[in-house]
């Protein structure tokens, strides 16, 4: 059975996997209204890029709900302010904003009073959840293209089933090569600070029956020395449009590396994590969180008190050090465009 990271619970709240317990528990958790999805998206209960957006959007239904027999107006005027909470709650991932945008464009777009309008958020809310999975089984069907038999995958945070609403993005080939019975083996960056590597991909490559092996993220230059990654495959939570990514603070370091040893360095993702109206990386918002992720673990200290903490949750990696860019609308390269949708490799 693939992990379902989020779905709607029979009541109609948003159920997710409190990404915060694992591997050592695995907790649903029932939010029933925007500010419960808000908050379980600062607190990265719910995280990675495509599935912030899904729980966006259903958020967004879940808190409109009391509002079926409201006016019109009144109803419009609650999803604008739930919007922007919702907006506001992670700035890097551009999914966020895109499905917020989707949502509030088919509220303006439909006739009626607040039944018919949450009826329409409800089904476009689970459109962008079934399309998200869709768009990942194309990622991983382009990206199969790029895994030779017996491949060294490397990889950093977490891409998979719990970063989207399928099989994830730069873990969808993967997931592919070994449905196929191919050889695949994974090396997972543990991803300081809160080890989205070991913590979450580990756990659900294991869970897949996935052969992988967890390293320091120091770890990732002297195995490219030994010869023994043959491709970095990772995600994106936004894409320029001159290519330039911003992805889990660790990647830019992976692909200078990478550069340097002859590596082919990919960058999977769904078109919904593409911003054409950013022209490069450098006007990303990069999100700063709090300095306990860096000086403590499992809540003991591991640094003096009191000490300046610097903790960029992202960083930006220059268009030419990416390979080519795996889409769901195939392997591109940039520039991206929303009419022309970038370059066929
Ligand atoms: O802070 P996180 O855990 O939300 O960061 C997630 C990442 O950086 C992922 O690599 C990215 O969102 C792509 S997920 C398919």
């Amino acid at each position: 059975m693939p992990i379902q990271a989020i779905s709607w619970s029979p009541s109609g709240a948003v159920r997710i996997i409190d990404q915060r317990a694992l591997p050592e528990a695995e907790i649903t958790r029932d939010l029933d209204s925007a500010e419960a999805v808000a908050d379980a998206i600062k607190q990265l209960q719910v995280r990675g890029a495509p599935l912030i957006g899904i729980a966006a959007a259903m958020g967004l239904v879940a808190g409109t709900r009391d509002l079926r027999s409201a006016p019109r107006r009144e109803f419009l005027d609650r999803v604008a302010q739930l919007s922007e909470l919702l907006a506001n709650s992670r700035p890097t991932a551009v999914n966020l904003r895109w499905a917020l945008h989707r949502m509030a464009n088919v509220a303006q777009a439909t006739r009626g009073d607040g039944a018919a309008l949450w009826e329409r958020l409800h089904v476009e809310a689970t459109a962008i959840w079934e399309e998200d999975r869709a768009m990942c089984r194309r990622i991983g069907e382009y990206g199969l293209t790029l895994l030779g038999d017996g491949a060294n995958v490397l990889t950093h945070c977490n891409t998979g089933a719990l970063a989207t609403g399928g099989i994830g993005t730069a873990l969808a080939p993967i997931y592919l090569a070994h449905e196929q019975g191919r050889r695949v083996h994974v090396y997972v960056d543990e991803t300081r600070p809160l080890l989205q590597g070991s913590r979450l991909t580990a756990w659900e490559l294991q869970h897949a029956g996935i052969p992988c092996t967890v390293i320091t993220d120091a770890a990732a230059g002297a195995l490219m020395r030994q010869a023994k990654v043959d491709l970095v495959l990772i995600g994106a939570d936004r894409i320029c449009a001159n290519g330039d990514f911003a992805n889990k603070i660790g990647t830019y370091g992976l692909a200078v590396l990478a550069r340097h040893h002859g590596v082919p360095f990919y960058c999977a993702a769904p078109w919904s994590t593409v911003d054409s109206a950013l022209p490069d990386g450098d006007l990303i918002p990069i999100e700063q969180r709090a300095a306990a992720e860096v000086v403590t673990l499992a809540g003991r200290p591991t640094a003096p008190e009191g000490i300046d903490v610097l903790n960029p949750a992202f960083d930006v990696t220059p268009a030419r050090y990416v390979t080519a860019f795996v889409t769901d609308r195939g392997i591109m390269q940039p520039p991206f465009s929303e009419g022309e949708g970038g370059r066929e490799k």
